[in-house]
């Protein structure tokens, strides 16, 4: 097999539309052992799957003509100039994925899984040089693009905030986009307004990501959030299509919802609660591109309603630093999402996400700490995915992807199995 049993079966779950459950039955094995296989191969309990299981699967798959619509895909050339945008490689909107596209780079994300939970290292981009600009504040996007690129052996140039760049001085979007590019290889933008990304990425031939602009869009948040919830529904035996997602909190400013609900669109027959504040909706576009596609949108001003029966929370932090005739400093403490909330509303398998940061300040009533300890919150494996979805992204931007598997060196180091202390069990094994 050219990938881990592990990466092979996620994908054979995913094209199949398969729960655990359901796989585990179509191929005539016990959910156990399935779980299994499908740990990390240092793990413990983790056993290797019989050759004939490989086998039976990959006739599955070939007989659903599913190896066939990938292979078709395949032909029309590599995953980065399918999604180009404007026959550029950058990713600027999630609006550039379809739901094949999507899933084929998330096979690539499953495949960065050892070198981001640190068992493997790899060099794939060994001497490219990232730049990563950064005209808003940023710790996630910016230190986890960073890393992402360095764990695939590449190098990293940093600019944060306008005062410590030439544009304080009245240096374009153009110059300095042109002017990068003579520096490096690949460059990741953040700046506070919608459309800028798409700007700098008009004046370079080189690879842009869109960090966030403005109240637009974030696509490598909402890629790494679908993941997620993804790889969440895996253990919890569900599916996507079919399932209700609320969106709470400021749906106007905040980017990584209206990435996000475009990108959950891309699923069949999903119920959508859109949670705000009055004033904080979400804007009209998204909801009219999203209900053509045939999905279900109720909105909502009241959390107790809204969350009801959700299979996942999404809560997200007030856009201050946006407003501009708003009046709003934080949430009304009815608007925050907290354990008492939870239990209330959803059942033991809901999942509680959050793109952080969270605003931990006194009246901000965001996402509360006292779900910290409780196994439904998913905020940190979030974080955690953002570096296999981040690797995930360079390499198929700058054309490495089927690189990576035969580049794979063990580690030299022991990094502890769990990196936080209220990581649950399950945390970083599927
Ligand atoms: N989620 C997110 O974009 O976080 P940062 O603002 O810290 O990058």
């Amino acid at each position: 097999m050219s990938v881990s049993q592990q990466v092979f079966l996620r994908d054979a779950m995913r094209r199949l539309n398969l729960t655990r459950d359901v796989f585990a039955g179509r191929i005539g094995v016990k959910r156990r052992a399935l779980d299994t296989w499908l740990l990390p191969e240092g793990s413990q309990e983790f056993r290797a799957m019989p050759e004939v299981v490989n086998r039976f699967v990959t006739e599955i798959v070939e007989n659903e003509g599913l190896l066939q619509k990938y292979a078709q895909s395949a032909q029309t050339g590599p995953l980065r100039n399918r999604i180009a945008a404007e026959g550029k490689h950058q990713l600027l909107s999630v609006d550039q994925f379809s739901r094949e596209s999507v899933e084929e780079l998330f096979r690539i994300a499953d495949q960065m899984q050892p070198i981001a939970r640190r068992q493997k290292v790899s060099r794939v981009l060994e001497g490219a040089v990232l730049g990563n600009l950064f005209f808003e504040a940023s710790t996630r996007t910016r230190v986890s693009f960073g890393a992402a690129f360095c764990r695939l052996g590449g190098s990293v140039c940093d600019t944060t905030g306008f005062t410590f760049s030439s544009m304080a001085k009245g240096e374009s979007i153009y110059d300095t986009s042109r002017v990068m590019s003579g520096y490096v290889d690949a460059m990741v933008i953040r700046h506070p307004e919608k459309g800028s990304v798409a700007e700098f990425a008009r004046a370079t031939n080189i690879p842009v990501v869109n960090g966030g602009d403005g109240p637009g869009e974030h696509p490598s948040q909402a890629l790494l959030d679908l993941y997620t919830i993804l790889t969440e529904f895996s253990r919890l035996g569900k599916l996507l299509d079919g399932a209700h997602i609320a969106l709470v909190g400021d749906l106007k400013y905040g980017r990584t919802v209206h990435s996000l609900l475009k990108l959950l669109s891309l699923y069949r027959g999903l119920k959508f609660t859109l949670v705000s504040p009055r004033g904080l909706e979400m804007p009209d576009y998204i909801q009219d591109q999203v209900s053509t596609r045939g999905h279900v949108i109720e909105q909502s001003h009241s959390l107790e309603q809204g969350l009801q029966g959700a299979d996942v929370i999404y809560a997200t932090r007030v856009q201050k630093e946006r407003f501009a005739a708003e009046e709003l400093e934080g949430y009304t403490p009815d608007f925050q999402v907290n354990k008492a909330i939870v239990d209330q509303c959803c059942g033991p398998d809901v999942i509680v996400m959050h793109p952080l940061p969270r605003d931990s300040r006194e009246g901000a009533n965001d996402l509360s700490v006292d779900l910290n300890h409780d196994p439904r919150l998913a905020i940190f494996r979030q974080t955690d995915n953002g570096i296999p979805v981040r690797m995930a992204i360079f390499a198929v931007l700058l054309g490495v992807e089927s690189l990576v598997q035969h580049s794979l060196r063990d580690v030299t180091w022991s990094p502890p199995t769990h990196i936080g202390p209220d990581d649950s069990i399950f945390h970083g094994m599927d």
